[in-house]
């Protein structure tokens, strides 16, 4: 530095101080704003550049010259992940990293509680922040597109209003502890299959109304401080440094201030990098691009070959100082934000939440008296399959956790019977993996006997019981509920949905519960006399199945997603659909999104396919009589177009009052959903705008009220690049599920 550059950085540095001769950027009672603007222009260029990459797998550079502090990210979503090494995944072999794990989002949607929610966020953000995280890598809200999806259990379902509406609070709950939540994965990432070579091909339309809400919502509701770019493309860019979804949509629409984290390894270009709209590189490879030697994170897109494009005037300084300032603001909102609690971990109050919010997504598909359970002193309970006793906080990928303990449902139901005798069988043998990642469940899975000598030992076993349940469904192995795969069928594993008919031969009356994070036919579904829809619910999972199954906590779980009859009903019929074709002269695979926006129920209702379980329904051990549905106007006078901003104002409000008129207090999801007339664009005839969670207790009459925005009622016009509402009568629907609908209004819109 020059002796002038050296005076006039002392007189920048004298001025900026407050009055305590603390520098601005140091001072937590001065805004975020003002601390940015402070520190950036005391970052050299190579400062902000360091910022901007990975140092470690999970960590970036700070400035320790001015006190800047590293940032430091962990996965996500379910729970804290166990620490791995500086510049190797393999782990560190801390003694102290064992989390409580919290349910998978898909059973977090499915309590449709907003309660629920933000006790998830805020508990997960309390133990990311003991743990020093400063970027908490989820939630996840790619839509459910195909119940193949390997990572839907790490997702919020297929509607994007309820996404939406639920990952709000969760971000919320998540960043008052000053973590930010880093919502995944921008955008249209809807399968696992060849994730990181595949073009979405999808209509803007689609994009709007369906795969973009759930993270506008996060971003404009919920606030949320990070977002991570997804390993496809989406027309044509990859989406790490996508200029239409980020610097157009994301940071100009939304008016996103946060930064864009690539996903790892999801960087793939030196110059998009700079000017596609991210922000913060990571993982580019586990090795720093493609074999080169470890600990090479200088050979990332945005670090020497920023520096150099800098250097030789092929890029300018602009995009770094948005960079960087991002990146402090992120740092100033998190681990230098001026009000920061501790956080806790594995504590007490953890457990109970995860366990919550478990039994509250618990649904119960299907009741033919025999739930809940009632087993006398001295009587047999027989449980038969794997997934009874199979520790499933453990694989998966990104999201696989270590955690202090996991119940699972036979120890649940043994602790839940002490007087019975509890008879656990096998059945069948699925995985008898313990281990990913090298977290150990500790469990031996190890079987000797054939499959038809398990089976024969199973229906010998249910002889003179009082109940007998079978708890299977899939696990977290390869092509099943897990990171990098997709299924490659709905049917069960393992050959269950056979030992399921031939049980339900058997006993007289056969509970059956699925424990999966994504959609599963269920074929025998009308031989069985109770079906159960569990999840992976964390730590707690076994209790609270337990829960549900005694009576001790009322279900109150509704579908996040469509239980379709067989795979060949749903919209994805050809493989251009799904999953992806390669065409000559393309790169990359192109996966035509040709079904639109016909997804899940929108798909199924609007085509008049019969279901097994439709999205939305869930019972209860008791009774709910709906009233009618009371719109607050019969005309509305706000058709027309409006830009994609606007429309959020409330223009109606639709009311029901709902009676539990049996004997249990419970809870119902009250549900709107809204019927547009004829015209000539294509919609679906029903699509979720409203709901609400009503806790009754028995007798009590409660009433849900749900305020429907203008936008509610829109469709996105790709030509004009507005919103569009269309003159006509539209039918209200009011009901329990996305096809038992209650009652229904009618309101004109002029
Ligand atoms: C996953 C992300 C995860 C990241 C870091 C990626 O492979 O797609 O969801 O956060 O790894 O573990």
């Amino acid at each position: 530095m020059k002796p002038l550059h050296i005076l006039l950085a002392c007189l920048v540095a004298i001025a900026a101080c407050t009055n305590n001769g603390t520098p601005v950027y140091l001072d937590p009672s001065k805004s975020v704003e003002e601390r940015v603007a402070d520190a950036l222009p005391r970052l050299s260029i190579e400062e902000k550049v360091a910022m901007t990459h990975a140092q470690s797998k999970f960590s970036s550079r700070g400035v320790p010259r001015l006190g800047i502090p590293e940032v430091w990210c962990t996965d996500g979503p379910h729970g804290i992940r166990p620490e791995v090494l500086w510049d190797d995944w393999s782990q560190a072999g801390w003694s102290n990293d064992s989390c409580t794990a919290f349910p998978a989002l898909s059973c977090l949607a499915a309590t449709w509680d907003k309660e629920m929610s933000l006790l998830f966020g805020r508990s997960i953000g309390q133990e990311a922040r003991y743990r020093k995280k400063d970027v908490l890598l989820g939630p996840g809200v790619n839509i459910c597109r195909t119940p193949l999806g390997g990572r839907s259990f790490e997702y919020m379902g297929e509607d994007p209003y309820l996404a939406g509406q639920m990952v709000v609070p969760y971000v919320k709950g998540v960043q008052e502890n000053g973590v930010a939540a880093c919502v995944k994965h921008f955008a249209v990432n809807n399968q696992e299959v060849r994730r990181t070579a595949t073009n979405s091909v999808v209509d803007e339309r689609t994009l709007y109304e369906i795969y973009l809400p759930a993270f506008e919502a996060a971003v404009k509701e919920g606030g949320a401080w990070a977002i991570m770019g997804s390993y496809n493309l989406w027309n044509g860019e990859f989406n790490c440094h996508n200029h239409r979804l980020l610097n157009d949509i994301l940071k100009g629409e939304w008016g996103f201030d946060g930064v864009v984290i690539s996903d790892w390894g999801g960087c793939r270009d030196d110059d998009d990098a700079i000017t596609g709209g991210l922000d913060m590189e990571f993982g580019t490879w586990t090795d720093g691009l493609h074999g080169a030697p470890s600990d090479s994170y200088n050979n990332y897109h945005l670090a020497n070959p920023y520096l150099q494009r800098i250097a030789d005037g092929r890029a300018g300084t602009r995009e770094l100082d948005d960079k960087a300032s991002r990146i402090l603001r992120l740092i100033f909102r998190t681990s230098m934000a001026s009000e920061r609690h501790y956080g806790s971990f594995n504590s007490p109050e953890h457990y109970e939440a995860a366990r919550r919010i478990a039994a509250a997504g618990t649904v119960l598909l299907k009741n033919d008296g025999v739930l809940p359970l009632s087993i006398p002193d001295g009587g047999k309970l027989v449980v038969i399959g794997e997934n009874a006793i199979k520790k499933m906080v453990v694989g998966g990928g990104s999201s696989n956790l270590k955690t202090k303990y996991e119940i699972t449902p036979l120890e649940a139901l043994q602790e839940a019977f002490p007087n019975a005798q509890v008879v656990w069988e096998r059945g069948y043998v699925g995985s008898t993996e313990t281990s990913f990642d090298r977290v150990d469940t500790g469990e031996d899975l190890s079987e000797s006997r054939p499959a038809g000598q398990l089976l024969a030992d199973a229906i010998k076993a249910t002889e003179g019981a009082d109940a007998v349940i079978f708890i299977g469904g899939l696990n977290k192995s390869a092509n099943q509920d897990n990171e990098g795969t997709d299924k490659l069928d709905i049917t069960l594993p393992y050959g269950q949905d056979a030992i399921i008919e031939t049980l339900a031969g058997v006993v007289p009356h056969l509970i059956v519960v699925n424990i999966s994070g994504s959609p599963v036919a269920m074929p025998w579904a009308d031989k069985v006399d109770a079906v159960v829809q569990g999840w992976y619910g964390g730590s707690e999972t076994g209790h609270a199945l337990a829960d549900v199954l005694t009576g001790a906590v009322n279900p109150s779980g509704k579908l996040p997603f469509t239980l379709p009859r067989s795979l060949a009903d749903g919209p994805l019929k050809t493989e251009r659909q799904y999953p992806g074709i390669q065409e000559e002269g393309e790169q990359w695979w192109q996966e035509y999104y040709d079904e639109g926006v016909f997804v899940g129920y929108r798909w199924y209702s609007s085509k008049d396919i019969p279901v097994c379980f439709p999205f939305g329904h869930g019972l209860s051990y008791t009774k709910f009589e709906y009233g009618p549905a009371k719109a607050s106007k019969s005309t509305l006078s706000c058709a027309g177009s409006f830009g994609v901003n606007e429309g959020t104002e409330t223009v109606l409000k639709v009311s029901t009052d709902v009676r539990n008129s049996g004997e249990r207090d419970g809870a119902e999801v009250v549900q709107l959903y809204l019927m547009p007339p004829a015209g000539d664009v294509e919609r679906p005839v029903r699509e979720l705008k409203g709901f609400e969670k009503l806790t009754l207790n028995a007798g009590q009459t409660g009433r849900a009220v749900m305020e429907l925005p203008r936008r509610a009622f829109a469709r996105f016009d790709a030509d004009s690049h507005r919103w569009v509402v269309d003159s006509g009568t539209w039918t209200i629907l009011v009901g329990s599920s996305s096809e038992d609908i209650r009652s229904t209004a009618e309101i004109k819109i002029n």
